[in-house]
């Protein structure tokens, strides 16, 4: 069990994982059965082709393992799952008790459903968890929302697809990476993108885009405040893969150029609360993260959910 320590203890990922299923599906492919076109898809949304299939638990455990093998560590010494998924694949139990098992992991699981912000709300528990003596946590976001698409409505099908993205946090003495943060909702605004059980999902695109750049760039800037760091420090912004024209328009007013930004939607779609672990490991496996780098995670989705995060790269773990 872990103990709880006195003073101040951070987090340092020291380990990360994607899993994509290997079906890929173009927009030329659902042009054959929806009135769209891929000039339609590409212009309006950045999004060349998405990849479609599995469950969450099986791209879960993908991602999940590894994370674990990237950081080196063993799966029993894991104090803690934290899954973030908007489409578990059972109402019960938590998928999470489905991947600890078939992870080998021996630790308290849980899921977190804040939507397309759920991997920073999970990543912000479990600094929480660190803080308060657990010494390791596996943290997951993943999606399979073409499980609850319409793939006959032209406004949703574009844009929903699958994944798996996962990290390993690791405690530190003194404050680790994490050094702001800001997790939001606005529950009046549910309307807006939801989809009852059983059903699919509902959306009024255009005011949601509408909405998504003041959002974003609103919990970006309360990180960034609690950070006591400035939009141009900021090395790198991984943000919500939902709409290429929203990180553009969100870097934009945040005074960041595109440069700095991770856009991985061309070949992944909108994958809710893999896409921002999904960057990131795409950004690390690039070469673009480097020691002592300012990053900034930040997304919005059904809820109306906000989340982003301020970390400072590097560090090692106790
Ligand atoms: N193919 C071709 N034409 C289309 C399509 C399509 N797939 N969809 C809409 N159109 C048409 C419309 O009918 C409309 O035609 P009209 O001018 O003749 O009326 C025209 O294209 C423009 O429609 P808009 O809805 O204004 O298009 P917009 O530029 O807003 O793009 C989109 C639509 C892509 C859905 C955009 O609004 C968007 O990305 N919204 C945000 C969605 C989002 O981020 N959702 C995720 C939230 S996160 C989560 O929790 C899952």
């Amino acid at each position: 069990m872990p103990s709880i320590q006195r003073g101040v203890r951070g987090g340092v990922i020291t380990g990360w994982g994607v899993a994509l299923p290997d079906r890929v599906v173009t927009n030329d492919d659902l042009a054959r059965t929806i009135d769209t076109s891929d000039e339609w898809i590409r212009e309006r949304t950045g999004i060349q082709e998405r990849r479609i299939g599995g469950s969450t638990a099986s791209l879960s455990v993908a991602s999940g393992r590894a994370a674990i093998e990237h950081a080196g560590v063993d799966p029993a010494s894991i104090d803690v799952l934290v899954l973030a998924t908007t489409t578990p694949d059972q109402t019960v139990p938590a998928t999470s008790a489905t991947v600890q098992h078939q992870l080998g992991l021996r630790c308290g699981a849980f899921d977190v459903n804040a939507a397309c912000s759920g991997f920073t709300y999970a990543l912000v528990v479990a600094h929480g968890l660190l803080a308060t003596g657990a010494q390791r946590a596996l943290v997951i976001g993943t999606d399979t929302l073409s499980r609850i698409t319409d793939w006959n409505d032209r406004g949703t099908a574009i844009l929903f697809a699958d994944g798996s993205g996962a990290v390993v946090l690791e405690a530190v003495d003194g404050p680790g990476q994490l050094l702001g943060w800001d997790i939001d909702a606005d529950g009046s605004l549910v309307y807006l993108l939801d989809c009852d059980l059983g059903g699919h999902l509902r959306m009024d695109g255009r005011e949601v885009f509408r909405r998504a750049v003041r959002i974003m760039v609103d919990s970006a800037e309360k990180s960034l405040k609690h950070a006591g760091v400035t939009a141009d420090e900021i090395a790198l912004v991984v943000p919500h893969q939902a709409n290429i024209r929203i990180i553009e328009a969100a870097c934009s007013r945040l005074g960041i150029p595109m440069e700095r930004a991770v856009s991985t939607i061309h070949r992944t779609g909108n994958t809710s609360s893999a896409s921002i672990p999904i960057a990131l490991g795409d950004a690390l496996e690039n070469g673009r993260v480097h020691d002592g780098d300012l990053l900034l995670l930040v997304g919005f989705g059904a809820g109306m959910t906000a989340a982003s995060a301020v970390l400072r790269w590097g560090g090692t773990a106790e």
